[in-house]
């Protein structure tokens, strides 16, 4: 069996069990990643395909109890297998942990000709678990699980093991629905602040004069209104991580007492004179192009550099084929289970096929969306196209010819700008980079794009 083709099975074990234990086992047909410390062995399941692992269990200790617990908990997707001895499982709370969490379990001494057939056995059974619909497992939201397996998510979930532990900001860009705030979720959940607290500010939700506030707190009497003392959400991230969400949207004054809090460390509550020193670590998100905002001058390069230390970004899910049909599968399973319904029970062939080419502009929320809209209306046993609203044409990915592929993008472009301009032409077009009376051309030239569309769709009908 070449090594591509072998099984991967991660080993792990406490210094109590010793590696001449562990050496003894021969597993020639599988690539064994033997792992005896626990955060390792947790971000080894974060990040790799394991489908089955083996734990040492030959003591009882409650916090060693824990770690197990939570390792196989993270590892639900994982079939487990427990090894441990006569004195170990005569323990009830381990009796117990190896029923609820464990696919099997051997006494020691290893029996090769007892094991290898329960490896076969947990990795088969693995695999099936995830060639059906429901396979779908709470455990992985509640553990901030990035679902795929496109390269580019495999990426992504390398660089947040690597960047949890560093001390260090992270901006994490990304259109929007990809995945930022689950990213910067996982972030302090794999660094060594995941036991404090995690609090985020959503910065564009907030009027610009109560951000401040929201921010940095304020004492009493700081404004007319202010009859009581208020924490900020960087204070009450102390000795935590505090996620500053859409950054990009960030007023000029924010934006320079966000750079000074980012340089000394402290804050001072509005209103108040005392310097406060926090230990607070931030990550950044946004799913504008803050580099352009900085040329632009909407946003302060000095601030862009001290967030932009560590940069991770999220890739859309059109880039990532792959994923699409398993986060798909995943949120039938969940629907299904949240409206309590026993149909459908899988999509039809087409509409795979039309979740494959969509464009997917909304990303992972949009598809959230539409697998729910499936289970809500769909009574039928598979899920048609029309059940995703995605049974028009001028959705798909299809092949188009350059001309209408800009015209596309040109109509996009603008149709976000003017959006987040609140309709404003003039300042549209500033952010377009072109002047208003092209802006207004062009307008009126999509406008006439979106008539005839519709004129075309009408004459299909
Ligand atoms: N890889 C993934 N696996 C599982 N769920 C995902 C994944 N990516 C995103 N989601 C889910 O999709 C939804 C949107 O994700 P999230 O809120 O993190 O996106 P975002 O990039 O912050 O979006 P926005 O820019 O609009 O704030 C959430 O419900 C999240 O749990
Ligand atoms: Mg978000």
């Amino acid at each position: 069996m070449s090594t591509l083709n072998r099984r991967d099975v991660l080993l792990f074990f406490s210094d109590h069990d010793g590696m001449s234990l562990v050496d003894n086992i021969g597993l020639d047909h599988w690539n064994v990643t033997k792992i005896n410390d626990i955060n390792s062995a947790k971000k080894a399941i974060f990040t790799d395909n394991h489908r089955v692992g083996i734990v040492f269990m030959t003591r009882y200790q409650p916090d060693f109890l824990r770690c197990i617990q939570e390792l196989v908990s993270l590892g639900k997707h994982v079939q487990w297998i427990a090894m441990t001895d006569d004195i170990t499982i005569s323990n009830p709370m381990v009796r117990e942990t190896i029923v609820n969490h464990f696919y099997d379990y051997q006494r020691l001494p290893i029996d090769m000709s007892r094991l290898l057939p329960a490896l076969c056995r947990a990795y088969g059974m693995s695999e099936l678990a995830r060639s059906i619909a429901r396979n779908y497992d709470t455990s992985i939201e509640k553990n901030y699980i990035l679902i795929g397996k496109s390269t580019a998510m495999k990426n992504v979930r390398q660089q947040i093991i690597k960047m949890a532990p560093v001390e260090k900001t992270v901006l994490i860009t990304g259109e929007s629905g990809t995945g930022k705030e689950l990213a910067a979720r996982a972030l302090h959940q794999f660094s060594q602040r995941a036991k404090g607290p995690w609090i985020t500010v959503n910065s564009a939700a907030l009027p610009a004069n109560l951000i401040q506030s929201e921010l940095f707190g304020y004492e009493r009497g700081a404004f007319t209104g202010a009859n009581r003392f208020k924490m900020g959400k960087i204070e009450a991230a102390n000795e935590g991580t505090i996620l500053l969400d859409e950054i990009g949207d960030i007023a000029p004054d924010v934006q320079i007492a966000l750079l000074r809090f980012l340089q000394e460390k402290t804050i001072e509550r509005l209103g108040g004179t005392e310097s406060i020193g926090l230990n607070v670590r931030v990550i950044a998100a946004t799913h504008r192009d803050l580099k352009r905002a900085v040329v632009e001058g909407t946003f302060r390069e000095d601030l862009y550099y001290r967030l932009n230390t560590l940069h991770l970004q999220m890739p859309p899910l059109r880039e990532r084929e792959d994923d699409i049909i398993d986060l798909a599968y995943c949120f039938l399973e969940k629907f299904l289970r949240e409206q309590n319904k026993s149909k459908p029970r899988d999509f039809s062939i087409e509409a795979l096929r039309v979740m494959r080419v969509h464009n997917w502009p909304g990303n992972v929320r949009e598809l959230i969306n539409r697998v729910e809209r499936a289970v809500l209306f769909c009574d039928d046993r598979l899920i048609a196209p029309k059940h995703l609203d995605l049974d028009r044409r001028n959705n798909s990915r299809q092949i188009v010819t350059i001309e209408e592929a800009r015209k596309r993008a040109e109509h996009d472009a603008i149709h976000i700008a003017i959006q987040h301009a609140n309709g404003n032409l003039t300042r549209a077009a500033k952010v377009l980079g072109i002047s208003r009376a092209s802006l207004y051309r062009l307008c009126k030239f999509n406008v006439e794009m979106n008539e005839n569309n519709q004129a075309h769709r009408k004459l299909r009908k």
